[in-house]
């Protein structure tokens, strides 16, 4: 069994591994670490003093991070688990409030929902907790397996049959609710499938939502901005918000005909609400700088309390108009965060809560 110094791990959406790269770069600064792309959808960065401030380390496109992490090796499944229980045994021991264990495989990275080596992981999983479970009762009983947000985070990557990386660090409470490291394995959101969504972008908002732990509430009032021909909108309603939709093109019949459905055909530049509301949502395509207008006006006369704006980018995605938008969103007093979600394609997502 061999054990290296610790590294910091970061997964992303395939095919954007350069772009974190490139930001990771950016995050480190005058640090002298090395970046490297591990596997599809996973990037390693080695060097990374302890004590680092974690939020510094949370570029957009990254899905998940895994600081401080361990390998350890084992030919067998138990041998694996004694080796992950004796890195996370001690500091699971002071731990104030609920944990949580997340253990993936790499090729969950891809979206496989049947990856190589998943026995493998269930059985490891359970040896991890049979292990924990006999020697830790008392921190055990405080796993919270899935629901609520952990105040630490263990995560085992099965790397390959006899190799994981292991990293147990506590989570931070980001600007929007949710948590650095996300409380959602890999990073990746479980959306159930809705055939009757009337496009498949309904994703990209699910797992904003889940990333910021926060849904609407029922009877909430929501303002969908490019809402044709609807994938947003039915995911507004299924969680019982109230929902005035514009667009320049109506929605889909069953949404045209919802009560709690107000379509507006406007300019969703133009249009803006008789009162505020607790969430705007915009999928709107358009160039990035009027995305900033947009945000300038909801966020500047707080028209939302919650905001989840699509920028979308022609060739390569623009840093600065994301920085900007995030400096724009936090003047106005919104916490903020931007994300390059597993379902986006050359797109962002802000997410903002006012303050
Ligand atoms: C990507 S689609 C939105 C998809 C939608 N979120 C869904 O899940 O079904 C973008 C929409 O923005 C609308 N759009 C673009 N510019 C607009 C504008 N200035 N005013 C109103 N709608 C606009 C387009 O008509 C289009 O329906």
């Amino acid at each position: 069994m061999s054990e290296s110094s610790p590294t910091w791990l970061f997964t992303s959406r395939h095919d954007f591994e350069d772009v974190l790269m490139a930001q990771l770069a950016a995050c480190a600064g005058e640090l002298p670490v090395a970046v490297e792309m591990l596997r599809s959808g996973l990037v390693s960065v080695a060097g990374i003093p302890a004590g680092q401030p974690p939020l510094q380390w949370d570029p957009t496109y990254a899905l998940q991070v895994l600081p401080e992490a361990r390998a350890v090796k084992g030919t067998s499944v138990n041998d694996l688990a004694r080796a992950v229980v004796d890195l996370i045994a001690d500091p699971l021991d002071g731990v104030d409030g609920p944990w949580d264990l997340h253990v993936f495989v790499p090729a969950q990275l891809r979206g496989n929902p049947k990856p190589p080596m998943a026995r493998r992981r269930d059985l490891l999983e359970a040896a991890i907790g049979e292990r924990l479970q006999g020697i830790r009762r008392r921190a055990w009983r405080q796993r919270i397996a899935g629901c609520g947000l952990p105040v630490r985070l263990v995560q085992v990557l099965l790397y390959d049959e006899e190799t994981c990386w292991v990293s147990c660090a506590p989570c931070v409470r980001t600007e929007v609710d949710g948590t650095w490291p996300v409380g959602i394995p890999a990073g990746l959101a479980v959306i159930d499938n809705d055939d009757g969504a009337p496009a498949s972008s309904y994703r990209k908002l699910e797992e904003a939502l889940a990333c910021m732990q926060r849904w609407p509430d029922y009877g909430e009032r929501a303002v969908d901005l490019g809402a044709c021909p609807g994938g947003w909108t039915r995911v507004l309603r299924r969680h019982g918000a109230r929902v005035d939709a514009v667009d320049r093109q109506p929605l889909v019949q069953h949404l045209m005909r919802d009560r709690q459905v107000r379509f507006h055909k406007a300019d969703a530049f133009a249009w803006r609400p008789e009162r505020p509301v607790d969430w705007l949502v915009s999928d709107i395509v358009a160039y990035p700088d009027r995305i900033l207008d947009l945000i300038d006006v909801w966020a500047g006369e707080r028209l939302a309390t919650r905001l989840v704006v699509q920028m979308k980018f022609r060739g390569d995605p623009d840093h600065a108009k994301i920085a900007d938008g995030l400096a724009r969103l936090r003047a106005a007093g919104y916490g903020a965060r931007a994300r390059h979600f597993f379902n986006d394609k050359n797109e962002i997502t802000f997410m903002a809560v006012r303050a």
